[in-house]
């Protein structure tokens, strides 16, 4: 079985792909500065799966102590969850954003090369395609065009970075998933977002207004030419997100591999908060507001080729990722 590490494995979607890696029988081992995660997360996977995995609080920054990892790890793979991925606070710290995300994955690739480590899967987003005419995204769509944030472009340059690592070293294996809108919780309710700071992305504010931490969610945008006027998204369940990893990890190869990993469906805001209110059996307080900069109208994954080559397909729906999301609040 090979022998994993996890960068960004305590955040949200590391933590519940560490599970299903520990679950298949994978070692995985995690390092994370806990910027945006808790070191409590430890003793949620360890309640889980019965496995406590060894743990590093190390900046990615922080080169040498990278190093001394890798000196004692004997990985086989590595996945690179770790990242700032705050959309808004890229516009404001574009710099940040760069030297955390591009630097970090550059000390990574370096120390991968000194110590042999060949096989890569990197956490990438849709929001490398930036806008493209048709709402259906597929992997062989041109990227890097018109993505209106740096947060985004530190996901298209990196990609563009391991595409020419791997022209350098040709029997490194890289695999590249972009993940569409990822959502829901472990189904134990021990595990779910919970982002230091303010939330921007949907459900951690729709579930701080539940819980009665934010007063009104804003629904940005009501005049959108989709059906009901909100934009539309491809909302993917954490948990078949991570079993993607999984799926991923069994189908390595050399060179440059790219994946969606979304549903191939889309949902628009407000039948998000009619799911909400349908799985809490309460009304989610919410207002109108305009349009947010930057928001496309829809978008969702054509995820036909991670179907074909990893033998992957989401299982979980909405209403699932909602009842989950609320097991998770209750607790
Ligand atoms: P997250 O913030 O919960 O997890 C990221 C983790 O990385 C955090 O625990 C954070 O402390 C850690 N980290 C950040 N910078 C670090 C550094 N320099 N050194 C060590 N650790 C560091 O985010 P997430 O939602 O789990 O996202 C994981 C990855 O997936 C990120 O790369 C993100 O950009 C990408 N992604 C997320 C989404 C999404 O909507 N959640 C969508 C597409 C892509
Ligand atoms: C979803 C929908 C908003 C908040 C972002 C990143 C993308 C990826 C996923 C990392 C949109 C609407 C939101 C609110 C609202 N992340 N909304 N009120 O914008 O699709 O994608 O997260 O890679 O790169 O850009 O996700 O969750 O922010 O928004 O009405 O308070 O919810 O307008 O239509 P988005 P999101």
């Amino acid at each position: 079985m090979k022998k994993i590490l996890a960068t960004g494995g305590t955040g949200y979607i590391g933590s519940h792909t560490v599970i299903e890696l520990i679950n298949k029988g994978y070692e995985v081992e995690i390092v994370d500065n806990l910027f945006n995660s808790k070191i409590t997360v430890l003793d949620q996977i360890e309640k889980i799966t019965g496995k406590r995995p060894k743990f590093y609080e190390v900046d990615l920054l922080d080169g040498e102590k990278l190093d001394e990892i890798f000196a004692q790890g004997n990985y086989d793979a590595v996945i690179h969850f770790a990242g700032l991925k705050a959309v808004g606070e890229s516009v404001e710290k574009p710099i940040l954003y760069y030297r955390n995300n591009i630097d970090s994955t550059l000390n990574l690739l370096d120390v991968m090369k000194k110590y042999g480590v060949k096989e890569l899967i990197f956490s990438s987003s849709a929001t490398v395609y930036g806008v493209q005419s048709d709402p259906s995204y597929v992997e062989t769509m041109k990227t890097g065009g018109e993505i209106t944030n740096p947060y985004g472009r530190t996901k298209y340059f990196i990609e563009e970075i391991i595409k020419d690592y791997v022209v350098a070293n040709p029997d490194f294996e890289a695999t590249i998933l972009r993940y569409f809108n990822p959502i829901g919780a472990h189904e134990s309710g021990l595990i779910g977002e919970d982002p230091n700071g303010i939330p921007n992305n949907l459900m951690p504010i729709i579930m701080r207004v539940a819980d009665g931490r934010i007063a009104k969610l804003q629904v940005y945008g009501t005049d959108y030419p989709t059906e009901d006027g909100t934009c539309r998204r491809d909302y993917i369940h954490v948990v078949d997100l991570a079993k993607g990893h999984v799926a991923a990890l069994e189908h390595m190869k050399a060179g440059v591999s790219i994946y969606n990993l979304g549903t191939g469906k889309a949902t628009s805001v407000k039948e998000m908060i009619s799911a909400f209110e349908q799985a809490s059996g309460k009304a989610l307080p919410h207002e109108f507001a305009p349009r947010r900069a930057g928001d496309l109208a829809e978008m969702w994954a054509n995820p036909s080729k991670a179907e074909r080559e990893l033998g992957w397909k989401t299982e979980l729906t909405i209403a699932d990722a909602m009842r989950d999301t609320i097991n998770y609040l209750n607790h």
